[in-house]
């Protein structure tokens, strides 16, 4: 379930939208399943998707977008808020003060958190337009930000929690990559740290499940904004995808793709990165991970020997 909410009017571009579809459209669970009210709704849903494009077409303008770009960024924030991956890792965090690094901190919801809990935080990310949102947040004047991939990261500083989340790992696509970043965390860590990230788990199917998948959204200016996911391509580890986003009188997309190396994998390269595994859990709820069900691979580790 996706925690947004809609305003009861909206921008007179949009066609109309019917209530019961506003509400459904935030249920994912619902929209996997094969009710004929789910038949009926995505219909209705392919009817106003179809008259978006018409509209789009003649009053806006469609562009290609990453999280390099403000609109993105603005859009990312609003699409995620503090959720229970957010909650598992302040958990983690507790209420001791300790030095927090938060790689691929995005609009560093999360950072602004740990901060507000009193922890010393450090939050990096390569796209300064989301380090931008995140400079607007209340307590980010108490975060350190850095505009560095996390492979590139360096700083004499040393850190009792190093995290990843929101599945940054899995814009990490090479091994060299994983390999590299994994090395910059071990170097970063204080005696006795630990680093938690997660990556889902490769043995579901995505790719099927994301298919089709959409939802509303308000953004903080009053207008409501659709968002729909096109599977581009599926090959091995890898999917790509395109996103969309409808604005009344704007359509952006972005393209981007994701690794899902398995378990194995990933924990062979913690360990070439001299780090050991101390938990894997399957869920934000502390589940252990069942390889056939679990939904996350969630990692805690810390320096191995
Ligand atoms: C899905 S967002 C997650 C943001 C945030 N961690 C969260 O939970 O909301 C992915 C973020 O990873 C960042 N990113 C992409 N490549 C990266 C890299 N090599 N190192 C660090 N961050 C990266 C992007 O700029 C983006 O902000």
């Amino acid at each position: 379930m996706f925690a947004l909410d809609f305003l009861p009017t909206r921008p007179a571009a949009f066609p109309s939208i019917p209530r019961k579809i506003k509400t459904q459209l935030f249920c994912e669970d619902d929209l996997s399943s094969n009710s004929l009210a789910l038949k009926i709704l995505r219909a209705e849903l392919h009817i106003f998707i179809k008259t978006r494009n018409l509209l789009g077409a003649s009053l806006g303008y469609t562009k290609e977008m990453d999280y390099t770009d403000s609109q993105v960024a603005e859009i990312y924030d609003v699409a995620n808020r503090l959720a229970e991956d957010g909650l598992f890792y302040l958990a983690l965090a507790g209420s001791r003060r300790y030095s927090v690094l938060d790689l691929g901190c995005g609009t560093g919801t999360l950072c602004c958190a740990l901060a507000e809990r009193g922890h010393e935080t450090t939050g990096v990310d390569p796209a300064a337009a989301m380090l931008d949102v995140a400079r607007r947040k209340p307590h980010s004047n108490q975060v350190e930000w850095v505009e560095q991939t996390a492979q590139n990261y360096q700083s004499q500083k040393r850190f009792d929690l190093i995290f990843m989340t929101g599945h940054v790992f899995q814009t990490l696509l090479s091994d060299a990559d994983i390999l590299a970043t994994f090395e910059n965390i071990r170097v970063h860590l204080n005696d006795g740290g630990r680093v938690g990230f997660e990556t889902r788990n490769p043995r579901l199917d995505w790719a099927s499940e994301w298919t089709g998948r959409q939802r509303l959204m308000r953004m903080p200016s009053g207008e409501e904004v659709l968002e729909t996911l096109d599977i581009r391509g599926a090959v091995g580890e890898f999917i790509t995808f395109q996103t969309t986003y409808y604005f009344p009188h704007t359509t952006l997309t972005t393209s981007s793709t994701l690794r899902f190396p398995s378990r194995e994998h990933v924990e062979a390269l913690l360990g070439r990165a001299g780090l050991g595994v101390r938990k894997v859990f399957g869920d934000w709820a502390l589940s252990p991970f069942d390889q056939p069900s679990s939904r996350e691979m969630i990692f805690i580790a810390e320096r191995a020997g």
